[in-house]
């Protein structure tokens, strides 16, 4: 298996700009200002605390990637992101190991232009991988 490093935890927020408050009030530092992804139609923006990075990830209007899960479960964490030293074989290995991609890797505006793909496991529910 090629090495995975935790890049981020995806947070799910009704209100971006309360949850950085909130998060700011944990001691959370923010890393990257609210940026728009028109691809996924959501608000994004990245904290830190002790080495830990914190994406909140909120849906700005109804046909937006998140709605469903909004609606569902609310603000919670929901993926983990990963970054390989070679995502290529990484989404292989995943792949053979039970997990499934629900979209294609796609461009991901709030990191740099990087594309990302997003897999599902029947154990452990979501993760994201950075290509
Ligand atoms: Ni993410």
């Amino acid at each position: 298996m090629p090495t995975l490093k935790i890049h981020h935890i995806g947070y799910l927020v009704k209100k971006i700009g309360k949850a950085v408050k909130t998060f700011e009030s944990l001691g959370y530092q923010i890393e990257q200002d609210t940026v728009y992804d028109d691809i996924r139609k959501v608000d994004i923006c990245f904290l830190i605390k002790d080495g830990y990075r914190v994406e909140l990830v909120s849906p700005v209007s109804e046909d937006s990637v998140v709605s469903g899960l909004m609606k569902k479960y609310k603000n919670t964490p929901y993926h983990i992101c990963y970054e390989a030293d070679d995502p290529e074989a990484a989404y292989l290995e995943l792949t053979e190991n039970g997990f499934t991609a629900i979209d294609t890797p796609t461009a991901a505006p709030a990191l740099g232009g990087c594309n990302v793909v997003f897999l599902m496991s029947p154990a452990i529910g979501m993760i994201e991988l950075i290509f």
